[in-house]
């Protein structure tokens, strides 16, 4: 199993290119050898000691000199370590170990000890950039081998980290539990920042500071395993980081599926992090010569705060995991909350016609366009049955694109290829395709089931369902992949050992997701599962984009998109301007230009002026999208401490910059009172300031003409003039030379 395709790869590929070194354990002299793997900033330090034990020595910044690393251990007087592996690199079970495990396996005779010793490493020097280290583990007693892999991005102070298992011996090996790392920190506090939620309720934040023993982040949902949990968070050193100072670590599991992250504080207080796929109901049996690979967890360390560590991540994504994160985006109007299931030829013809008209990329037609026997027309039937509704669409998604293409504009399709409704042809044909428990009563999220996906005919008929649209329309331009319903009674009719069904699941996803890939590149597609259900930097690999959430109202939406903020880069946030809340069109507007802008709007009802005012937001946006796709984010002023959010996005070479206010209290007299600091301009460069987005009508409070240097912006501040009259304001920073 591989969730990181590329790695491999690149492995082999540049080995022969670049330096490769491979060191094994003889040739090494000394007692103990040092492993450092350092990036721009920081160090993570392995060491290996006289008795083969992998331990992690040092996470912090990176000295000076690689030597003084060894003079690391003695500098802490915490007490006896009764196991000798408290710091393990990766904590076996059954052995010397009494704390939390990274792996617990049950040999092919029925033991349940594993030691793991080093055997060799290797470091390969990918590119100027990327750095790969591969660290071999074997148990002395059974021919058992873990190699542990450190992917390390230099300029981004970025970590990938996964582990590969090999079961060598001659009967299967059971892996009772199979984390993707284990990280080990040294601090005098740790300040967990977790996230929680539920649908239109996505990325709630909570902090709080560690206690001893263990605190589980996890999920068992099986598909849309972010609705109660994200796997994101944050672990402050010694006190809360903020926006620019703290010690700071943001960690992500790479992963779709059931996730768990345990944060040990143990009785040295050390905390250890150990995170992976969910153990939860799956036992995996590796068979002889079988290797298993776990995702890969994700994670940088700032010293300079969250600020820093968002930037870098941002950058990391933006390079390396995002499809084309470098790349378009299509603006577009959906028809979801205009339309909900009630449309028909004639309404998308003028919905078409509407798309143009505003002056957006592209028409999204959203849910209840198949299905016949039993037609979508509301959530309890249809899923399944990917045919055009006759009724609604007699002349299929084809003349649809074709007249989407007339009127100069791109057509995308919403489908939820894994689920199913009871009330469909396809659960009639194929009941051994849905999962649910033999002999149990069904059980429904949202009136549907999801789909067996770890059955190869399953994924044939997912990708079939795709490739068929896709072939029959060549020109669709866009698709958007929602996943409403997580996984009740669990069982898989196609698998002989239900415990791999969470998994198989996963990996059959990701197959059908690689193969479309394969094949169609560059469609993009949108990451939903009824809101943020599903968000994770392995399916970032696939998708363009994602919904953060249902739940569009402006207000609720600054705190949301503030949240996916910290993790995601902006060009990722699908945001959609609807009738939700109660602020105006203008600060609707506003929220949603933060990311990917759309719309969700009945345009016919618009009245002129906010027609006009939505054509010209629709300009604006083209214009300043590059800085917030590709700029630097830097969150300035934080509604959850005030009355005000303001957030700045800036250019490369800091010659223009973009932000975004809004008073997010309306109490009496509220307002921008005081200046707000502006973050990651040059001070040296002299700027204006001015205005952009306004409502047609209205006059603007800011002085365009007037010229601020960027010490000035950055250490007296600027005013955006924030009040109930002037409740959202964009501003455009540009260099005047
Ligand atoms: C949930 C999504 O989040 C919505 O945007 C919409 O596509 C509906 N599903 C359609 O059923």
């Amino acid at each position: 199993m591989k969730f990181k395709i590329s790695t491999g790869a690149c492995f082999i590929f540049f080995s022969g290119l670049y330096s490769n070194l491979l060191l094994p354990a003889m040739e090494l002299q000394a007692q103990n050898i040092n492993i450092p793997i350092v990036s721009q900033h920081n160090a993570l330090v392995l060491q290996v000691d006289g008795n083969k034990n992998l331990s992690t020595i040092y996470f912090g910044k990176k000295l000076l000199d690689q030597a003084e690393y060894n003079n690391i251990p003695e500098l802490y007087k915490q007490g006896t370590d009764y196991t000798g592996i408290l710091n393990a690199a990766y904590t076996p079970s059954g052995s010397r170990n009494l704390l939390e495990p990274a792996i617990t396996v049950t040999h092919a005779d029925g033991n349940n000890s594993l030691d793991l010793r080093y055997v060799s490493h290797t470091i390969t020097q990918v590119n100027d950039d990327v750095s790969l280290f591969s660290v071999v583990l074997k148990d002395p007693v059974y021919n058992f081998l873990v190699t542990l892999y450190y992917k390390s991005y230099f300029r981004e102070d970025v970590l990938e980290q996964w582990s590969v298992i090999e079961n060598k011996e001659k009967g299967a090996v059971i892996l009772q539990k199979f984390a993707s790392a284990n990280l080990y920190l040294k601090a005098g506090s740790y300040w967990l920042n977790q996230y929680h939620g539920d649908w239109a309720k996505e990325m709630q934040p909570e902090e709080s500071r560690l206690t001893h023993g263990i605190k589980t982040l996890d999920s068992k949902l099986g598909t849309r395993t972010n609705l109660f949990q994200p796997s994101v968070f944050m672990i402050s050193l010694d006190k809360p980081a903020s926006e620019d100072e703290g010690t700071v670590l943001y960690g992500a599991l790479e992963y779709s599926g059931n996730f768990r992250t345990d944060l040990e504080l143990d009785y040295q207080n050390n905390l250890k992090i150990i995170s992976g796929i969910n153990n939860y109901s799956s036992a995996y049996t590796l068979k002889p010569n079988e290797v298993f690979t776990t995702p890969a967890f994700l994670y940088t360390l700032s010293f300079t705060g969250k600020g820093n560590a968002s930037r870098k991540l941002h950058q990391w994504a933006r390079n390396y995991q995002l499809l084309a994160g470098k790349g378009n985006r299509l603006t577009l109007l959906n028809n979801w909350e205009s339309t909900y299931f009630d449309f028909n030829e004639n309404k998308l013809a003028a919905l078409l016609k509407d798309t143009k008209k505003l002056g957006v990329d592209m028409f999204l037609l959203d849910d209840g366009w198949f299905a016949n026997k039993y037609p979508r027309n509301d959530d309890h039937a249809g899923l399944g049955d990917w045919q055009e509704n006759k009724q609604k669409l007699p002349n299929g998604i084809a003349s649809l694109v074709k007249e989407a293409n007339n009127n100069g504009v791109k057509f995308g399709i919403w489908l939820e290829p894994e689920m199913v409704n009871p009330k469909s042809e396809l659960y009639e044909k194929h009941p051994d395709w849905v999962i649910k428990q033999p002999g149990r009563e069904e059980y429904y999220f949202r009136n549907q089931l999801v789909l067996d996906v770890s059955n190869p005919q399953v994924q044939e008929f997912i990708y079939g369902t795709i490739d068929g649209l896709l072939t029959k329309n060549p020109d669709l331009a866009y698709i958007k992949w929602d996943c409403n319903a997580v996984i009740y009674n669990a069982y898989s009719a196609h698998l002989k050992n239900q415990s791999h069904f969470y998994i198989e699941y996963m990996r059959g996803l990701y197959k059908v997701l690689e193969s479309i890939r394969a094949k169609y590149p560059k469609v993009p597609m949108m990451l939903c599962s009824g809101g943020g259900g599903r968000v994770d930097y392995a399916a970032l690999q696939y998708f363009t984009e994602f919904w953060p959430s249902d739940n569009t109202d402006p207000l609720e939406r600054i705190f949301i998109q503030w949240e996916y903020s910290y993790f995601y880069p902006a060009i990722t946030s699908s945001n959609h301007v609807t009738d939700w809340g109660k602020q105006s069109l203008k600060f609707r507007t506003d929220v949603a230009m933060m990311g990917k802008l759309g719309f969700d709007i009945v345009v016919s009802r618009l009245s002129d002026h906010d027609l006009q005012f939505c054509k010209e937001a629709i300009k604006t946006y083209n214009a300043i999208k590059p800085k917030i796709w590709q700029g630097d984010q830097y969150r300035l002023s934080d509604p959850r401490a005030g009355s005000i959010a303001s957030v700045l996005y800036v250019n490369e070479d800091q010659s223009s910059a973009v932000i975004f206010n809004y008073l997010v209290n309306n109490r009496y007299n509220e307002g921008s009172k005081m200046p707000v600091l502006l973050k990651g301009l040059d001070p040296v460069k002299k700027y204006t300031i001015k205005e952009v987005n306004l409502y047609p009508g209205t006059v603007s409070t800011i002085d365009a003409l007037k010229v601020y240097s960027g010490d000035f912006l950055m250490k007296a501040g600027f005013n955006p003039d924030v009040n109930a009259e002037r409740p959202s304001v964009v501003l455009e920073v540009n260099e005047v030379h």
